[in-house]
């Protein structure tokens, strides 16, 4: 009994000190990008596949594994890349407000920044650090500075020891400005003090004119990311349809329920890192089944190669998932051969449905990701979509090539999955979920 209480006050002890020496608890909510946007379901779609062959080309790039030839044999890469889900903040005192897009494929976290005179149009004002009490504009020698890929001493109004950034992406896409530290104020006025962001003055390349979103929140491993600022030990988030307009919940250092309501087991496998590419998180991708069919590809074909080229991320700023051409040619041939319908389109794979059977679910095989000990039973919205255009009806499948050696699990294909990413045990979770319930 004296023990049991004895056990039961140091448990609630270290409790205690575990919440107070730690680290920032909070859940915010993630819009998507189109939302409200008064776009048709056919338009969000298409947007969506141009954005993640965008993005392909830049995630590639960064790996080194792509040539510049594939990133511009891209179609559509002069369009807008701006991804789905827009993670909603304020920086500053008093509180200004931002909505940088959730990315867990790179690290720094930036806005548009006053005097701004390089910046696209956002529906939001332009961050204004002259208006906060708390802003400050890091030096060069200090260590977020030094953190950065590439940043340079400046000479500004504030003093030559002005820690300037420039963060690009394979797109060519390029934010640049300066380093500052301030005060972060979450949904329910959760504040963290003294984070570093890149106050980004001149931002070029294919970010989205009059979007929702106002930078980017990096969301990777590195340390200038959102999360590893915060120091928690993992963060979870909960896709809501993607077209639907109902916020979807991203949670940072609390406890993720994924246990509660739904009966399908938690699936779980392990975080891989990189050192060549220590941004990204990498899963072990073993195999992938179409209906009956399990394509004969090599594991080597998802995985990550000593030299660091190849290996399969999960990222929330791709929207369709991207596999390796040779990949995707056995995906494409397994599906063609157990859908009887004709083909319209190869790129995304689209079958022609007749109009008399327009308006009902046509019958295709399941879609199964097999990783190392976990299983992703893809339900069938979170790989296929009915499209009208031109009076033809047509069914399609949300994947495309990555046109490189990576495969990339996008937020398609994440829909109403409660993913919780552990970084303390390199592990992630994904159990299905009803996400404006979590
Ligand atoms: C940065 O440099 C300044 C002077 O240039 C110095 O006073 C300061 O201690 C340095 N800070 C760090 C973190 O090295
Ligand atoms: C953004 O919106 C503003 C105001 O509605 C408009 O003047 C501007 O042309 C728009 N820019 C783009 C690129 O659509
Ligand atoms: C996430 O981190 C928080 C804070 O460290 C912890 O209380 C919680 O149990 C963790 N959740 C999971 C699911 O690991
Ligand atoms: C990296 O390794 C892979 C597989 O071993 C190989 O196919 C590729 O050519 C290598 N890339 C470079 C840039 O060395």
């Amino acid at each position: 009994m004296e023990m049991k209480k004895l056990t039961l006050l140091l448990a609630l002890l270290a409790a205690a000190l575990s919440i107070s020496c730690s680290d920032a608890a909070i859940r915010t909510q993630l819009t998507r990008a189109d939302a409200g946007r008064g776009l048709t379901r056919h338009q969000l779609l298409r947007r969506m596949a141009r954005r993640s062959k965008a993005r392909a080309a830049r995630l590639l790039s960064a790996t080194g594994s792509s040539s510049p030839a594939t990133a511009s044999a891209v179609p559509g890469m002069n369009q807008p890349l701006d991804t789905e889900y827009v993670v909603s903040f304020a920086i500053g005192t008093p509180p200004q407000p931002v909505q940088a897009t959730l990315d867990t494929g790179s690290d720094l976290i930036w806005t548009q920044c006053q005097p701004c005179p390089s910046c696209f149009d956002q529906t939001l004002p332009y961050y204004d650090p002259s208006l906060s009490s708390t802003s400050a504009v890091l030096p060069c020698n200090s260590s977020a500075c030094q953190q950065l890929p590439i940043s340079s001493c400046g000479a500004h109004s504030l003093g030559t020891n002005t820690c300037v950034y420039t963060y690009s992406y394979g797109d060519k896409s390029i934010t640049n400005g300066l380093l500052d530290a301030d005060t972060f104020t979450f949904h329910g006025d959760a504040a963290v003090p003294g984070l570093s962001f890149g106050c980004g003055l001149f931002n070029n390349g294919v970010y989205s004119a009059n979007t929702t979103g106002t930078g980017i929140a990096g969301f990777g491993r590195g340390a200038l990311s959102l999360p590893s600022q915060l120091k928690v030990d993992n963060f979870s988030y909960c896709f809501t349809d993607i077209t639907s307009s109902t916020p979807s919940p991203v949670l940072l250092g609390l406890p993720a329920n994924l246990y509660g309501g739904a009966t399908a087991a938690v699936q779980t496998t392990s975080l891989i890192q990189s050192s060549d590419n220590p941004t990204f998180y990498y899963l072990s991708l073993k195999s992938i089944t179409v209906g009956s069919t399990r394509l004969a590809v090599p594991e080597s074909a998802f995985a990550l190669a000593n030299n660091g080229s190849g290996g399969t991320i999960i990222d929330s700023g791709t929207s369709v998932s991207l596999l390796p051409p040779l990949v995707y040619g056995q995906l494409h041939d397994a599906f063609v051969s157990q859908v009887k319908l004709p083909v319209t389109s190869d790129e995304p794979l689209c079958f022609a449905v007749s109009s008399a059977a327009a308006g009902k679910k046509q019958e295709v095989p399941k879609l199964v990701l097999q990783f190392e000990g976990a299983t992703l039973d893809l339900p069938r919205e979170n790989y296929v979509y009915e499209m009208e255009q031109g009076g033809q009806s047509s069914m399609c499948i949300a994947v495309m090539s990555s046109g490189g050696d990576m495969s990339i699990i996008g937020n398609y294909q994440q829909q109403n999955l409660h993913v919780l990413y552990d970084l303390a045990g390199n592990k992630l979770s994904f159990v299905p979920a009803d996400c404006d319930k979590v």
